[in-house]
């Protein structure tokens, strides 16, 4: 993709929404996990989709438009350093990163207390991200200080601070063609990480040993990144929602849940798949199972431009409700038991999540107090469940069996795309795969 065009489209698009006034947006500090160790880094979302910067330590200045009406879009970054280089490896330097990304200026990052306070002077407004970073929000209120301080020789200080999300959410809400590719990409590595597993699972095995053959999968093809903790859990571990710590032996007869993506570039992939790890679905496990199933299928059936957000999730929980009733878990009319939300006991989150730079990712859910319209563009996950802990009134046959089933899913002009359609999950597609 041309990136540099991409990018800075992006930023044109923010000022022309911005209208004036100057915009701030950091991207994400190194974070020590211990004495000079550090956690893995990974940038901001924001600051990445309007830059495609990934250095630490870096800060975009928009102006909306200056004194001559011209917008300008300063990148803030590390200068090139020979010597920390030879520990760190390549870093851009403020000239490179210009000419590469294609900024109108950009200057050493250690000059930003200098440089911001002199680019705030008579502008009306600050579009920052508030309340991620309490540093980030204390600096921003000393810049404006620093410029309310020259009220005597004439120079105005911001008068409103205003959140930069609100503008950025919506754009990132709506993905491109490229995102869209990514996304694919994501999608297809870690669909082909869930195969590996079904191939691999057999019992006595530990979940660690399963999470490290998603990892594998994920690396090898060149995924950047799990897109978060993946859990990988037998048995009644998939009663347990988020589950991470993927520490026990997987018995004979536990079904095995996994919820795992990678990070591709940037862009999240999140699929859920539960099956046995001996092979079969079997008796109450597979009854549930083909229940969360029909009410996923039901649910992206439901993805269409004009539906609601809220559409699939009615969708499953209609599916749910009745099979629930069925299966003697929920007594009543599938109506009744909808609205007390008896179904609670066994079906307890919502039915999916905006995904793209993140795994919850950016975007409303409601505009005006109703649930947004669905549109091409939009990417949600689709992952109804049902965890059935022990309880008196719970047949003990039921007890302890968690399914989720989690697929992505691209809001297209005439429908929609399953992104993870290669992740099987039909129950014959699963034990052809696992036998
Ligand atoms: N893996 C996180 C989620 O499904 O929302
Ligand atoms: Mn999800
Ligand atoms: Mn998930």
């Amino acid at each position: 993709m041309n990136q540099i065009k991409t990018f800075s489209d992006r930023r044109s698009h923010l000022l022309s929404q911005m209208q004036t006034g100057v915009a701030i947006i950091a991207t994400s500090p190194l974070r020590i996990r211990n004495r000079d160790a550090f956690y893995p880094y990974r940038f901001d979302s924001y600051f990445y989709y309007l830059t495609g910067f990934d250095e630490p330590e870096a800060v975009l200045v928009m102006i909306a438009a200056n004194s001559q009406g011209n917008a300008e879009q300063i990148l803030f970054c590390r200068e090139k350093d020979k010597e920390r280089e030879i520990w760190d490896g390549f870093r851009y330097g403020p000239d490179a990163a210009r000419e590469a990304y294609g900024f109108d200026a950009a200057y050493p990052i250690a000059k930003l207390n200098e440089w911001i306070p002199k680019l705030l002077e008579n502008q009306p407004t600050v579009y920052s991200m508030l309340g991620q970073d309490a540093g980030w929000d204390a600096c921003l209120i000393s810049w404006i200080n620093r410029v309310r301080e020259q009220v005597r020789s004439g120079v105005s200080a911001p008068n409103e601070i205003r959140d930069v999300r609100h503008i950025l959410d919506e754009m990132r809400l709506f993905k491109s063609e490229e995102e869209l590719s990514l996304m694919r990409h994501a999608a297809r590595i870690s669909a082909g990480a869930h195969c590996r597993a079904m191939q691999k699972v057999k019992p006595g095995m530990y979940e660690y040993e399963i999470e490290a053959e998603l990892l594998h999968e994920f690396r090898r093809h060149g995924a950047q990144a799990p897109a978060y903790s993946p859990i990988v859990a037998g048995g009644a571990n998939a009663c347990v929602l988020h589950y991470i710590e993927n520490s026990a032996q997987l018995n004979s007869g536990d079904l095995l849940l996994i919820d795992a993506g990678c990070e591709f570039n940037g862009y999240a992939a999140d699929i859920t798949r539960t099956f046995p790890v001996d092979r079969r679905f079997t008796s109450a496990k597979k009854d549930v199972y083909q229940l969360v199933l029909a009410a996923q299928m039901a649910a992206i059936a439901t993805v269409q431009p004009g539906n609601s957000w809220d559409r699939p999730h009615q969708a499953a929980l209609q599916v749910l409700a009745q099979g629930l009733i069925d299966l003697g878990l929920c007594q009543g009319s599938a109506d009744a038991v909808i609205e007390s939300e008896d179904y609670k006991r066994f079906y307890m989150h919502r039915t999916g999540h905006w995904l793209g730079l993140d795994v919850h990712d950016a975007g409303e859910y409601k505009q005006n107090g109703q649930w947004r319209c669905l549109s091409a563009g939009m990417t949600l996950t689709v992952e109804p469940g049902c965890y059935i802990r022990p309880a008196d009134n719970v047949p003990q046959h039921f007890w302890n069996i968690g399914v989720r089933i989690e697929d992505d899913v691209a809001v297209t002009a005439a429908g929609h795309e399953v992104l993870t359609v290669a992740a099987p999950k039909t129950v014959e597609e699963i034990e052809e795969l696992l036998s």
